[in-house]
């Protein structure tokens, strides 16, 4: 099978490192891809926005299955683009990406199918947002409602903060029209999980289940970034709580969309809270999570291309059994992230990291220039360690690091160490 993935961050180097071990795989190119994707396809220099440049490749390369990797082209309409264009995508169309591209579509679903998730309302008016805000008290959460690069979510201990944030999305526009709609809603306390679902219509097979470390620093704290390191599986997501969320969450929300005629085709990606009273959702998103990916993909047994190549066609995805070994992926980030950072920083010690057993190191924000590896996002590397459980994947995946240097470079040293939340 030929395969056109889409992306060039850490995701899709692991969907390109697991897809290029397939034995159907017959010719991998990614779009634009990186240095590290490059060891696995041939990368073409493309925008995941250009979507003209995109469908032209897939012409060019006929690939029987396309994997669209990030939530941006998905929400812009590349699947229904390529659909169009007769290709078989791994990935939903823009109606049915709306679970992620708009708060207000995915809380309007919950709301109206009865799925657990965050008391809320949907806003245009900011005084109107602020009075809700006042019913609710502190702390909440204010959403934009459309895409905002992972920055969209504005955690509030205060409704002074809660004001202010009000004030930068629906008055002073900082996330553009993502902010001109807001979800505002309540605060869960729990633990948070990521579970991920292989979606073909009304058809559902888990795939797996992860831990991400979204705060900066260890310990949760500092502010929120894409993600800081990701670790599976997480011991309190058992069969019976997998059962209740398959059955309270998953199986109403595939059915509403198919009712409502966005049937959803892909990863679903559900974002949980385990709270005192049961699994709630915190959101969807319509793709594989970043860096969560890298870690379920690591350990995984089973050969993802027939599981891909069937949902694009439509298809049910087999049942696969569940991993026997763990992972941990530990991000490297620029100096300043998830603030401001420079790039074009020299990276050594990658080689030197991967050869240590059971470690795989996926780039994300990595370029060459002048044939030497550098910086070239806030997110760099993706150290993944694979071991019979966690500790030893931890222990692992900080061997790897400890290998690697670039100036600026910061990572936490806690991912896959977090103590449970009391809920
Ligand atoms: P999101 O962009 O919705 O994934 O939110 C980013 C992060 O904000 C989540 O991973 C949570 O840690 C936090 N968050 C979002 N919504 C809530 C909520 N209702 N209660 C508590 N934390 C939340
Ligand atoms: N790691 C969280 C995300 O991909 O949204």
């Amino acid at each position: 099978m030929n395969v056109l993935v889409v992306g060039g961050g850490g995701r899709e180097h692991a969907l390109c490192w697991k897809l290029a071990q397939s034995a159907r795989l017959t010719r991998l190119v990614a779009a634009p891809g990186n240095p590290g994707i490059a060891r696995h396809a041939t990368c073409v220099a493309a925008s995941v926005d250009d979507h003209d440049a995109l469908v032209r490749l897939a012409d060019k390369e006929r690939p029987d299955v396309v994997v669209i990797g990030p939530e941006v082209p998905l929400v812009a309409g590349l699947a229904d683009r390529l659909t169009a264009a007769g290709f078989a995508v791994f990935g939903p169309s823009a109606r049915a990406a709306a679970i992620e591209g708009s708060k207000a579509f995915a809380k309007a679903v919950m709301a109206r199918h009865a799925i657990p998730t965050a008391r809320f309302e949907t806003f245009t008016d900011a005084a109107r947002a602020r009075r809700f805000c006042r019913d609710l008290g502190a702390p909440l959460v204010v959403k934009t409602d459309g895409l905002a690069a992972g920055k969209g979510a504005i955690v509030c201990t205060t409704l002074e903060e809660a004001d202010a944030a009000l004030a930068a999305c629906m008055e002073r526009r900082e996330f553009g029209a993502s902010g001109a709609t807001v979800v505002v809603e309540e605060f869960l306390v729990g633990e948070e999980v990521s579970f991920f679902v292989l979606v073909s219509g009304r058809h559902v097979t888990p795939l797996a289940v992860a831990q991400d470390h979204k705060a900066v620093f260890d310990s949760d704290r500092g502010p929120n970034t894409g993600g800081m390191g990701a670790v599976t599986p997480v011991a309190s997501f058992d069969h019976t709580l997998r059962a209740r969320v398959m059955t309270t969450i998953v199986t109403p929300t595939i059915t509403a969309l198919a009712d409502e005629g966005a049937p959803y085709s892909g990863v679903l990606f559900v974002q949980l809270m385990l709270t005192a009273d049961g699994p709630k959702v915190v959101e969807f998103n319509c793709r594989f999570g970043d860096p969560e990916c890298q870690a379920i993909l690591a350990p995984m047994d089973a050969d993802l291309l027939p599981l891909l190549a069937a949902v694009a066609r439509g298809e049910p995805a087999l049942e696969i059994a569940s991993p026997t070994r763990a992972a941990v992926c530990v991000t490297l980030a620029s100096g300043g992230y998830p603030g401001a950072y420079a790039t074009g920083v020299p990276i050594t010690g990658v080689d030197e990291a991967a050869m240590l057993s059971g470690v795989e190191v996926f780039h994300a924000g990595t370029t060459l220039r002048d044939g030497r590896l550098v910086t070239a996002g806030g997110r760099v590397l993706g150290v993944t360690a694979v071991a019979p459980d966690v500790p030893r994947a931890i222990e692992r995946a900080y061997q790897a690091v400890d290998r690697i240097r670039f100036d600026g470079m910061h990572f936490r040293r806690d991912i896959g160490r977090r103590k449970p939340v009391a809920a």
